[in-house]
């Protein structure tokens, strides 16, 4: 059965939620799922903005057809080639052999990596040209390296509505509210656009920085973007959102305290540390066993807090590995700008607290608070004093 929404007057949504697939990117868990977003605008010419992942084509090619109600498709434009947009163009293509693709010179180079060949109508399009479908006239913009180098974005000057390609959009599935105002985005989304944010586009901070200006020289009333819900209003705020995370600055002012602890006595430490720091008066202190929680989430939540207290282990005589991954994906995703408290564990040789500093020295306007609290199997009672020395400074930063 289709499943289409319109969303004004000329623009319909034709994109799929997607439920079943447990990782995205194969790596990133989506228990909330994902959507894949997918519009058709008919005007006196028809276009459509994206194809989906070849896991709900079935239902898209659906979709796009109902959308269509018995009219020629014109033009398919291609933001993006990674394949959760772009694996079923050429199936697309073949239901619609006379639609022309539009797209960036470098997505047509990647069709032919990713297909063998490109689709035989297309226009390569470049920053600023220009594309009218009747009542609707189209703006393309280039994005590049949000977050692959041949993004673009198009934007519709008759109903002022920016087509985003990755850029605003959040994991999650839509459950038939298409617009972020129809849900508690703040409550039940805003974690998932952050993780999804960080994760996928927190590396490219500054292409990123240069797409916000570009953006804020356009009277956008609409963003539609591929992953998510399609925002109409409160857009300043979910776009302040973006240029905070992308200029690499906490969100808040707060600590987020993640332990690597095997045995447990780095974790009993660690969470002293949290009662340590409420009894300083620290609110919304946030508590993870990287042990226990994926990587993408303990990004974010770093990517959220002014500050991060660091407990773990030696293991191997080096980082007990969860920490490790996690230090290794803050380095690969640019992470910087916040301040550290470490906390480290060994029974014969503690060492994991010199080679997180390493590791920490390694990112941009990073500080270390204090003296890192070092452990021998246990935490003695007289590192009780050390703890507390601790918490004092970093709940006077706060
Ligand atoms: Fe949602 Fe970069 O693809």
């Amino acid at each position: 059965m289709q499943n289409i929404q319109p969303i004004s007057q000329d623009l319909i949504y034709v994109g799929v939620s997607d439920r079943r697939t447990a990782l995205f990117e194969n790596v990133y868990p989506i228990p909330r799922g994902v959507s894949y977003n997918s519009y058709v605008l008919l005007d006196e010419k028809t276009a459509l903005f994206d194809t989906t992942d070849a896991s709900v084509a079935s239902q898209f090619f659906e979709n796009v057809q109902a959308a269509l109600a018995g009219r020629r498709l014109d033009y398919v434009v291609v933001h993006h080639m990674e394949p959760d947009h772009a694996a079923t163009l050429m199936d697309l293509m073949l239901r619609y052999p006379e639609a022309m693709v539009v797209t960036t010179a470098k997505a047509a180079q990647m069709m032919e990596q990713f297909f063998g060949s490109k689709p035989a109508q297309l226009q390569a399009v470049k920053e600023g040209d220009t594309l009218s479908l009747g009542r609707h006239n189209l703006v393309f913009t280039m994005a590049p390296m949000v977050h692959w180098p041949e993004v673009m974005m198009t934007y519709d000057t008759t109903d002022k509505v920016l087509f985003s390609a990755d850029a605003f959009g959040t994991f999650g599935a839509l459950s038939g509210n298409i617009f972020a105002d129809e849900v508690n985005f703040e409550g039940e989304w805003l974690n998932d656009a952050r993780r999804y944010f960080v994760n996928i586009v927190g590396k490219y901070g500054q292409p990123v920085q240069v797409v916000l200006k570009k953006a804020a020289a356009l009277d956008i009333q609409m963003i539609c973007p591929l992953h998510g819900p399609v925002w109409r209003s409160n857009l300043e705020w979910f776009i302040g959102k973006h240029d905070v995370w992308s200029r690499y600055e906490p969100e808040e002012k707060g600590v987020v305290i993640i332990y690597g602890s095997i045995y447990g006595h780095t974790e009993a430490a660690a969470m002293r540390m949290g009662t340590l720091l409420a009894q300083r008066g620290v609110k919304n202190i946030k508590a993870y066993d990287a042990s226990r929680t994926h990587t993408s989430k303990l990004v974010a939540e770093c990517w959220r807090a002014s500050h991060i207290v660091l407990a773990c282990s030696t293991y191997n005589n080096g980082i007990f590995t969860p920490v490790e991954e996690l230090l290794h994906d803050l380095k690969a995703h640019a992470f910087q700008n916040r301040t550290w408290a470490l906390i480290e564990n060994g029974t014969w040789a503690p060492q994991s607290g010199k080679l997180m500093r390493a590791e920490l020295e390694q990112m941009k306007d990073i500080s270390i608070i204090g003296d890192t609290v070092s452990l021998k199997s246990a935490a003695a009672p007289a590192q009780e004093e050390q703890l507390a020395t601790l918490a004092d400074a970093i709940a006077a930063t706060l």
